[in-house]
């Protein structure tokens, strides 16, 4: 079994988490999620960074001793894994002793190897970034990286001897060309080293709230010098555990490092330098992503432009919002976040594609075959199958191999190119036709088990993105837990095995964008104290494929008086929704009347129609028909009619039936 240690950047908690925040934390989740389909064996560690003047000031700001500031936004941060279903193995606090043990353990051997000196630092500091930057680096007096005020140091400080590792570190990138995906950002890294290197100041004595330095306790450590060591402490080091030294042999030579594009130097350059001082072995990976805009901006709380991950779990629902960040971010490329563009995915990707797939598939199994799913002998598929066979079988591969890339986007772009074939398939297919005839029975059961078994395959390869559509998925196949991606191949789905009924994994959204924004509180300053998620607007399991509203938007505007058009609100007031006729018998002495009983999805019901002089009984059962759902009931002749059938009737003539396109599941809305 391989061994796969993953890490997360540790965050600040100056601040409440946000998009940014919560993006690297999915991203590493849905690589671990993978891998561990893949077989390995996962270490998943994400935390907070909690010491530092930021920090500090922060508190001082919230009028909150700083450890219980610290306890307050690191449970925010905590709280994000939850509601994101991070599969995170541990969470590490550098509040924790465990952190501090190891933080003095790596500086004392750092020192022993005499690459720790005191001096005095005079020079400039950026809070924001925590970072010291030399004065030909400011631009208009202001930080080169975020664009913050910066301030002017001057203290004790103790120095490590960064300008020893120049050599070391530019052999090393030369012999690792890998070390940092995108491989383009170590170039930065090795120009950055190439024009010298000068030592690093890495403590600091001008307040208190940090790691104390070894046997000087009027010093704390410089806030990287700390944070950088989370990722030895977790598996141990500087705990004096047996075990520890075990989990460090096997873990930390697999270690990739996830992370924003604005933290590469401490990470491709002092994290190295540090650990070559200490003696112990240089990172196996870096990623490091690019940045989430929000108008055009980086999305940061210094500007004030943060969107909150609960406002769109909320809105959208969580797989939807791990589904988007991660199909909309190429690796290594900044992205737009939008409520637009969060909008056109969820519906088209989301509810056009993969949803109608689920619900065709589902409900096709269902109608002609009574939910079991039929066999597709190898021997008896014609092209149209094994064409898809085999796209399904090429697609396992490639969305593995962009897995193993870290290239998710490309990833999800080949699944929906096979969803997309499935429901092209399906179409040309048309089942609903062929199923008018006995004779045509084989086909149609080729064409239902290829359908679900695609979908099948599907469930699995989106599985490390959004876990609980496939889980949703995997429950309407019958198939209980996850499918490992090391046996996942075409035709594995039985034949004969009993489907569950269909519900709607992603309802189309028919909300504006205006109306989504009441709902959504972007570029607000988030609150202090930890946020409570949103209730989700997902539908519970089991509800029919409607679109349901996802929370009341804004009052419309009130029309004229003489204006009789009516509003989006007012016409959605009707449900109107798909229906399957069941049963179907004429009236007893009544010409015009016909007695129907109809699935609407969710239950049967009676409807008296007034279409018997069109339709005799026995041609409308079977038919997929439109209905008004939330009509008062009514007696006609004595027979409660729960609902109204839809039919178009010509000036004087008969009427005739609204219909849609059979493949619809009972009770789909009608809008
Ligand atoms: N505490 C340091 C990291 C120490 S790691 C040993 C830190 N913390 S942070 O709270 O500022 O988080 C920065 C990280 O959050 C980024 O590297 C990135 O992973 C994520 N992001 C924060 N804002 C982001 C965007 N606007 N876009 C994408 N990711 C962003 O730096």
């Amino acid at each position: 079994m391989s061994e796969s240690y993953l890490t997360t950047p540790i965050y600040y908690i100056n601040a409440q988490p946000h998009i940014g925040h919560a993006y690297t934390t999915m991203l590493t989740d849905a690589i671990a999620r993978s891998r561990r389909l893949m077989g390995d064996h996962v270490f998943f560690l994400t935390g907070t960074d909690e010491h530092g003047q930021k920090v500090d000031r922060a508190a001082q700001k919230a009028n909150l001793p700083t450890s219980v500031f610290a306890d307050q936004v690191s449970a925010a941060f905590r709280q994000m894994c939850r509601d994101l279903k991070i599969s995170n193995d541990d969470f590490i606090r550098t509040s924790e002793p465990r952190h501090y043990a190891a933080a003095q353990e790596i500086w004392r051997r750092v020192e022993r190897a005499g690459d720790i000196y005191k001096g005095e630092y005079e020079g400039w500091y950026c809070t924001v970034d925590e970072i010291f930057i030399p004065e030909a680096q400011l631009v208009d007096a202001k930080c080169p990286t975020c664009g913050s005020k910066v301030e002017r140091l001057k203290e004790e400080s103790y120095y490590f001897r960064l300008s020893k590792y120049e050599k070391p570190l530019l052999d090393f990138y030369r012999n690792h060309p890998d070390f940092i995906q995108p491989e383009f950002r170590l170039n930065e890294v090795r120009t950055f080293v190439e024009a010298g290197l000068q030592d690093l100041s890495i403590s600091r004595t001008s307040f208190t709230w940090g790691i104390p330095v070894p046997d000087d306790s009027r010093h704390v450590m410089y806030v990287w010098f700390d944070a950088l060591t989370n990722y030895l402490t977790a598996l141990g080091f500087g705990s004096g555990e047996a075990a520890a030294d075990e989990r460090l042999a096997r873990l930390w030579p697999t270690v990739t490092h996830f992370i924003g594009k604005e933290i590469v130097r401490q990470h491709a350059l002092y994290w190295p330098a540090f650990l070559m001082s200490a003696g112990i072995p240089v990172p196996h990976r870096i990623v490091a992503h690019g940045f989430w805009l929000m108008g055009g901006a980086k999305m940061s709380k210094s500007l004030g432009n943060v969107a909150r991950y609960q406002d769109y779990v909320g809105v959208f629902g969580l797989d939807a919002l791990r589904y988007f960040v991660m199909r909309e971010m190429p690796l290594g490329q900044d992205a737009s976040f939008s409520d637009e563009a969060i909008l056109t995915r969820f519906n088209a990707d989301l509810a056009n594609d993969l949803g109608n797939l689920v619900s065709r598939a589902i409900t096709m199994v269902h109608r002609y075959r009574g939910g079991r799913v039929p066999a597709s002998p190898v021997e008896s598929r014609d092209t149209l199958d094994s064409d898809l066979v085999a796209a399904t079988a090429a697609s396992i591969e490639s969305v593995k191999a962009g897995f193993a890339a870290i290239q998710i986007s490309q990833a999800l772009q080949d699944t929906w190119a096979l969803i997309r074939l499935v429901n092209k398939y399906i179409v040309e297919r048309a089942p609903w036709v062929l199923a008018k005839d006995r004779a045509n029975d084989e086909k149609v059961d080729r064409t239902l088990y290829h359908a679900a078994d695609t979908l099948r395959v599907i469930a699995a390869l989106v599985d490390p993105v959004m876990p609980d559509a496939a889980t949703r998925i995997r429950a309407m196949l019958g198939i209980d837990g996850a499918e490992s991606w090391t046996s996942l191949q075409v035709g594995t789905l039985t034949a004969g095995a009993q489907l569950r009924p269909v519900e709607a994994l992603f309802p189309r959204i028919e909300k504006t964008i205006e109306e989504l924004r009441g709902m959504t509180t972007p570029n607000e300053p988030t609150p202090a104290a930890p946020a409570t998620p949103a209730t989700p607007a997902q539908p519970a399991a089991g509800t029919p494929a409607a679109a349901t509203p996802v929370a009341a938007g804004p009052v419309a505007a009130a029309a004229p008086a003489t204006d009789s058009r009516i509003s989006i609100d007012e016409f959605m007031k009707v449900e109107l929704r798909v229906a399957k006729v069941l049963e179907a018998e004429a009236v007893p002495k009544s010409k015009k009347l016909v007695k129907l009983k109809v699935d609407v999805g969710t239950e049967q019901r009676t409807i008296v129609a007034g279409i018997a002089e069109a339709y005799p009984p026995d041609q409308l059962v079977g038919r997929t028909i439109v209905i008004v759902a939330n009509l008062k009931p009514a007696k006609l002749m004595g027979i409660e009619s729960n609902g109204m059938v839809l039919a178009a009737s010509p000036e004087g003539g008969l009427p005739n039936l609204v219909s849609v396109d059979p493949s619809l599941p009972a009770g789909s809305r009608v809008r």
